[in-house]
């Protein structure tokens, strides 16, 4: 669901985009995204490890900015899509006192392997299982499919950062972005439901001027005490992703409506999961999230805290895609 708000007061917006979209038919560039569609379907063991060794950095990066991994007392964090494990390699070296638990898609259905350091094994504990299929509706669903949500909660921190793979089988269906619409939704429940109260979610998301992508920062905004963005610089800076970090979860300015928000994210799943053609589910719809904020409130009331919160993540990207076109003008 692409739906962008049109932010048109934004120049840097209107900038990011004429660079986004400068040369995008061009076969140069087309064969260069191709290529490197091609390397992330099927990443060798050295691409994998320079993964590891980036998403370890990225959380540095943020960790240095926000400070959000305690380095000297009991902390216990969920890392959601948490393979090859850089976050978490993070978090158990930074802390000592640190405990973790991940989950992430099995490798033998296309996810990633884990390539977490031997020493840091004993204080994470690893689920290899698919997010999308555990029993997040208002009411147990008679699927043998689902599990229950396989840990106590209460943790400290909790990561948001599954990613939807091409080359992922054994989906309840072939489709990856019905799939990538049922993954967030499902991340988002599980990693709500498993934060402490005043606890910190780091969720990744794409373009702060998407609908759907801003409804979702909206919520953190009101559900935490305080939320940050932060572009990494050191992976992927030229493209649209960006976390949302919250701390104080359900201490914000409307934490009472928390239950009615879980309510309205399991409905959905459920729409997401059985609607559709043959119960096998749907796509996300431009107003599912209304529930939560509508866009004429994203775009009136709440818009210039939204403009704080995305200028400057625009601007590094526009930065990095700047750069990007020279070095490319240039041959690399
Ligand atoms: C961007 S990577 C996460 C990197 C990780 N944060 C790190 O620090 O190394 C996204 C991850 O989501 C996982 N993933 C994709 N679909 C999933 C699903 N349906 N259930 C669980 N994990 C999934 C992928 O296997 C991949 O490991």
């Amino acid at each position: 669901m692409n739906q962008v708000l049109s932010l048109k007061s934004s120049k840097t917006l209107h900038q990011l985009n004429l660079l986004r979209y400068k040369n995008a038919g061009n076969p140069s560039e087309q064969a260069y995204f191709q290529h490197q569609r091609k390397q992330a379907d099927a990443p060798d063991p050295g691409l994998q490890r320079a993964w590891f060794n980036s998403m370890r950095i990225v959380l540095e990066e943020i960790d240095q900015v926000l400070r959000c991994v305690p380095e000297i007392m009991p902390f216990r964090f969920l890392d959601l899509g948490c393979c090859p494990g850089g976050f978490s390699s993070y978090m158990l070296e930074k802390n000592p006192y640190a405990v973790g638990v991940g989950i992430s898609l099995p490798v033998e259905r296309g996810g990633h392997a884990c390539l977490l350091e031997e020493d840091h094994l004993s204080r994470f504990e690893l689920h290899w299982a698919d997010l999308t299929q555990y029993q997040l509706g208002p009411a147990a669903i008679a699927d043998p499919r689902l599990q229950n949500i396989p840990f106590i909660p209460g943790f400290d921190l909790v990561v948001i950062d599954g990613h939807p793979l091409r080359c992922a089988t054994g989906l309840a269906h072939n489709d990856v972005h019905l799939h990538g619409d049922r993954l967030l939704i499902s991340q988002i429940i599980v990693g709500l439901v498993s934060v402490a109260v005043g606890g910190t979610v780091i969720l990744k998301q794409s373009k702060p001027e998407r609908l759907i992508t801003a409804q979702l920062m909206f919520l953190l905004d009101v559900l935490c005490a305080d939320i940050h963005t932060w572009k990494p610089v050191s992976m992927h800076s030229t493209r649209s992703t960006f976390y949302v970090v919250g701390k104080g979860f359900r201490l914000g300015c409307q934490a009472m409506r928390w239950n009615q928000i879980l309510d309205g994210l399991m409905n959905l799943w459920v729409q997401l999961s059985y609607a559709g053609h043959g119960g096998k589910g749907r796509r996300l719809f431009r107003t599912d999230l209304d529930f939560i904020v509508n866009d004429k409130t994203l775009k009136t009331a709440y818009a210039p805290r939204l403009h704080q919160l995305s200028e400057h993540i625009w601007i590094t990207q526009s930065k990095s895609l700047q750069g990007w076109r020279s070095a490319q003008a240039e041959g690399f």
